[in-house]
């Protein structure tokens, strides 16, 4: 999740320090590296964070416009190279973006055919030279621009600056949050309302398709066929935090809400439905190994162990490959029985967890092909392994990991295709796992728009002490998930069982102070677990059943029932752990407790 932030202003206001100040605002949304670009001082990047820009800017780095990034890298390493402004071969056109274009090679083939020069490994770069090649024949900027989006399939929100306008700024969005801020003789266009709030509360938010021409005085909205666009300007009264929170009261949330774009980045370009193929191509130089390999071990910690244990079920069922998940802290101590033939598969959001590191080096010790299932491009464990699939979930702020797991679940199904159509998936199969994991944004909002239901079942349950969760096959880790969600951050007891064990134990806790979250989609293990709530209700424990659309029976059993849209069994974790969440979330600020921040709990554990 990239940031751009653009100023263009009638004062005496240094546009290099305005644009230095609002990247810092902007620096939440990850980093690696960071640029500007000032038609008045040139170009300045820097690899790090927003005070190693600062130090690189030269003395009387002076300017009225100019367009800044902050980059958390998907395509192309984080370098300084990499980093954003990009230029055109002339060096008049300047651009900052935030996004994926997906057609990047198709163009950059085409463009480097008609004799343009890239610089970058960026996908972001062929855009600068495709208005470029426009502004040949259009002799426009704007017209330019609007032809040169025209051939994009992806998503950006983007700011471009011309030398020879320099104090226009072109900003367009399609799929990546775009506003522009309305100040005395200046306008601001950036990702988030975080930077432009301490000069102006006037914001215009631009919708998907539109394309904004900016001076310090004016700005005019159009659709990308040129129609002109009206809209008003909105007033908002957010702090800064807030806005960098999207207007959500913590990040958890923010991020929970976030798990239908979160599906759709983790599958953007990976799928070939008609085929029934998921094209990786992180995975592509190994191939050849992964199809020779007899068996996967999956290390993880924490939420990533979780997801692990999930792809388990889902590998060995359709893939046909025997899976182990091992926790990365007990991995490296055991002695794991390691060969080329393994492939040792890491799961990360940070891609700098410790014990995960440290068993993905001795599985390359002892010879194993090492995989990783990172969301940070560039993090240790994305460099280490020897290939992998990258989330494009965007940084995770809040501690207690929600989209993060959300993608790791979605990348694993997209890796069951891989590997499962390389050995026994039948086309069929493939196919209805693509088409099914395309409905996954729409249900997981369903699920979101109901989260009102959830907020009063959290606060019904606030008072109890303890909580079990139970689930069978592809929903009995996510009742560890789901049991770990509420006590790391409202602090009860929590605990997560398989459903048939209970009668091997936690069935003696229960009584009518003890609440059970049942996880009991339509699937093949249904009848089971409702055998297993019968033996809680029989004990007088309250049951939250969490069931699938359309289930009326299950009212009669449990005390409470909180809904998912019907899928496929294999996809049901990408569903249930939605509500899981959400009902942490809730249960905890009802509690009054700091949901981003849990103590005693850090993001990413880099220690042992
Ligand atoms: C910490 C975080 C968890 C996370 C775990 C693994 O404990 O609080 O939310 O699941 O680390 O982190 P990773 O970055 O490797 O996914």
């Amino acid at each position: 999740m990239c940031g751009i932030f653009a100023y263009t202003g009638k004062n005496s206001k240094n546009a290099g320090e305005v644009l230095l100040d609002g990247l810092s605002s902007l620096e939440y949304r990850g980093y690696d590296s960071a640029g500007m670009f000032l038609p008045e001082s040139g170009v300045v990047k820097s690899t790090g964070a927003v005070s190693h820009l600062r130090r690189k800017m030269p003395a009387g780095y002076f300017g009225k416009s100019g367009i800044a990034h902050i980059r958390w890298a998907t395509h192309g390493e984080p370098t300084e190279q990499n980093a954003h402004p990009h230029k055109d071969c002339t060096g008049d056109i300047w651009l900052v973006h935030n996004g994926i274009i997906e057609n990047h090679k198709e163009l950059r083939e085409k463009l480097s055919k008609l004799g343009h020069t890239f610089i970058s490994t960026t996908d972001t770069e062929v855009l600068t030279h495709l208005i470029e090649e426009h502004l040949k024949k259009e002799k426009d900027f704007e017209q330019a621009t609007l032809a040169a989006l025209r051939e994009v399939k992806g998503t950006y929100g983007i700011a471009v600056e011309y030398v020879a306008e320099p104090d226009k700024i072109i900003a367009a969005r399609m799929g990546s949050p775009v506003v522009l801020g309305l100040g005395e003789h200046e306008r601001f266009v950036a990702s988030d309302a975080s930077p432009i709030l301490k000069h102006t509360s006037q914001v215009v938010f631009l919708e998907d398709g539109e394309i904004a021409v900016v001076t310090p005085d004016r700005h005019e909205i159009f659709k990308l066929d040129g129609a002109k666009v009206d809209r008003l300007a909105e007033k908002i009264d957010w702090n800064v935090e807030a806005a960098q929170r999207g207007g959500y009261q913590h990040f958890m949330l923010k991020e929970i809400m976030e798990g239908p774009e979160v599906v759709k980045n983790t599958l953007r370009g990976r799928l070939l439905e008609k085929e029934g193929l998921a094209k990786l191509g992180g995975l592509e130089s190994v191939a050849d190994e992964i199809k020779k390999a007899q068996r996967m071990v999956i290390v993880g910690c924490g939420t990533a162990y979780y997801a692990g244990l999930t792809g388990e079920y889902m590998l060995e069922e359709h893939a046909g490959i025997p899976v182990e998940v091992e926790l990365g802290s007990e991995f490296r101590y055991r002695h794991p029985v390691l060969n080329p033939e393994t492939i040792l598969l890491a799961i990360s959001q940070s891609g700098e967890t410790a014990d995960t590191l440290e068993a993905i080096r001795e599985g390359k010790r002892r010879g194993a092909l090492t995989l990783g299932i990172v969301n940070t491009v560039g993090s240790t464990i994305a460099r280490e392994t020897d290939a992998g699939i990258h989330n494009h979930a965007g940084p995770e702020i809040g501690v207690a990991s929600t989209k993060a797991l959300v993608s790791q679940l979605t990348a694993l199904a997209l890796l069951t295709m891989f590997l499962g159509r390389q050995r026994s998936m039948s086309i069929e199969t493939g196919q209805e796992i693509a088409r099914e994991l395309l409905l996954l944004p729409e249900k997981v909002q369903t699920i979101l728009d109901g989260r009102g239901k959830i907020e009063k079942l959290a606060k019904k349950y606030v008072k109890s002490r303890d909580f079990l969760y139970i689930g069978r096959k592809y929903n009995y880790p996510i009742a560890f998930e789901g049991a770990l969600k509420l006590k790391e951050i409202s602090y009860i007891h929590a605990e997560g069982c398989g459903a048939g064990e209970m009668k091997h134990g936690p069935l003696a806790m229960i009584d009518e102070h003890f609440p059970t979250m049942a996880i009991a989609p339509s699937d093949s293990v249904y009848e089971k677990v409702v055998s297993n709530i019968e033996e809680i209700k029989a004990r007088k424990g309250p049951v939250i059943a969490l069931a699938t659309e359309g289930n009326d029976e299950i009212k009669d059993l449990a005390d409470d029932v909180m809904y998912v849209p019907k899928t496929l069994e294999i996809l049901s974790p990408i569903l249930t752990i939605v509500p899981l969440q959400l009902f942490a979330y809730y249960f905890a600020r009802e509690k009054g407790y700091n949901v981003d921040r849990p103590r005693n709990l850090a993001k990413s554990v880099t220690v042992e």
